[in-house]
């Protein structure tokens, strides 16, 4: 099945992407080295996409071409022959928790039809998100956080004690876990990684429910590329701290800066989400070796034909 130029046969390709800057990056866990641990998942990505049959275009990335010499916004990557394709990635998603050897850290990347992602700038975005089933409009990015939680409770029929909202602990968070707490909800307080945290919400298993925050804006069109794969809801803001982040906005086409931009505006074209776990978390077994093999788990999502697949592979090690 295909849509758009995406199709399976890229969608495996887009996952041996993520898995081998995962298996990069996994020489890095523990090391406390925060850079190299995102460099060797950044050199990996960058080879295994150049491999790729596709007219490839970095939309969101590393930094603007001043800052990252590789894999910036604007790069094309690919063959340079096939489909015209635009990539959204984070090499490492979630540098702290590789440096500490925490759970939770991904390779990832969503790719979508030229123009299919928003171009967000590197800032911040106000982010909340549910999984699907639950009726159109049922929480509010301009809604109290509690008053978000209290709706999506009515909406699946629980006491909204029995609802769990996960956010990043961070202290401009104090308000959200405030509000969260006035109305008894639970939280689930993340150090780091609020790709997976959103995702979170679409797996039942995780018993996330909500997601509600800020944290980046790269991450949050991330996020949306997946849930767009399997039909949850969510909203977005960016947040800009002053005018450098403003005119960083401007350079990419962001005119309207208190737009609130909904899950089909942050993705509106066909995507596919990859992400494999570097580190063991809710979501992805971590990397390991064993037996002369490197075993990976790998999320592959695709929009055109609603596939959620999780592969796990074992390859040769240096394969
Ligand atoms: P890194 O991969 O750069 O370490 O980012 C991890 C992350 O936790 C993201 O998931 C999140 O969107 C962002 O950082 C939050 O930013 P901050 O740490 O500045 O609150």
């Amino acid at each position: 099945m295909s849509g758009g130029g995406l199709d399976t046969n890229l969608a495996f390709a887009m996952a041996r992407v993520a898995e081998r800057a995962a298996i990069a990056s996994e020489g890095m866990v523990g090391r406390g080295d925060e850079k190299a641990a995102d460099q060797a998942a950044v050199d990996a990505m960058r080879t295994a996409l150049n491999e790729i049959r596709m007219k490839g275009r970095i939309v969101i990335g590393e930094g603007e071409r001043d800052e990252a010499p590789m894999l910036y916004i604007g790069e094309e990557v690919g063959t340079g022959e096939g489909p015209e394709i635009d990539i959204a990635l984070d090499p490492l998603e979630g540098t702290t928790l590789t440096a500490k050897a925490m759970a939770n850290a991904l390779a990832v990347l969503a790719v979508s039809t030229r123009n299919g992602l928003l171009h967000a700038p590197d800032v911040y975005m106000d982010k909340i998100a549910v999984g699907s089933g639950y009726p159109a409009g049922v929480v509010d990015i301009d809604a109290k956080p509690g008053d978000n939680a209290e709706r999506l409770a009515r909406a699946k029929g629980v006491a909204v004690r029995e609802i769990t909202a996960c956010v990043l602990d961070r202290p401009r968070h104090a308000d959200i876990i405030a509000d969260l707490r006035r109305v008894g909800c639970r939280i689930l307080l993340i150090t780091d990684g609020d790709v997976a945290g959103v995702i979170n919400t679409t797996d039942p298993e995780t018993g996330v429910d909500l997601y509600v925050g800020q944290g980046g804006a790269p991450e949050g069109v991330l996020a949306a590329a997946a849930l767009k794969c399997v039909g949850g809801q969510m909203q977005g803001r960016l947040v800009f701290r002053n005018d450098a982040e403003r005119t960083r906005a401007e350079r990419v086409g962001v005119t309207d800066f208190n737009r609130r931009y909904d899950l089909h505006e942050l993705a509106s074209g066909e995507t596919i989400f990859c992400a494999t776990g570097v580190t063991k978390g809710g979501l992805l077994d971590g990397v390991r070796r064993s037996g002369g093999k490197v075993h990976t788990h790998t999320l592959v999502m695709s929009s055109f034909d609603g596939m959620v697949r999780s592969i796990r592979t074992s390859s040769p090690v240096g394969g």
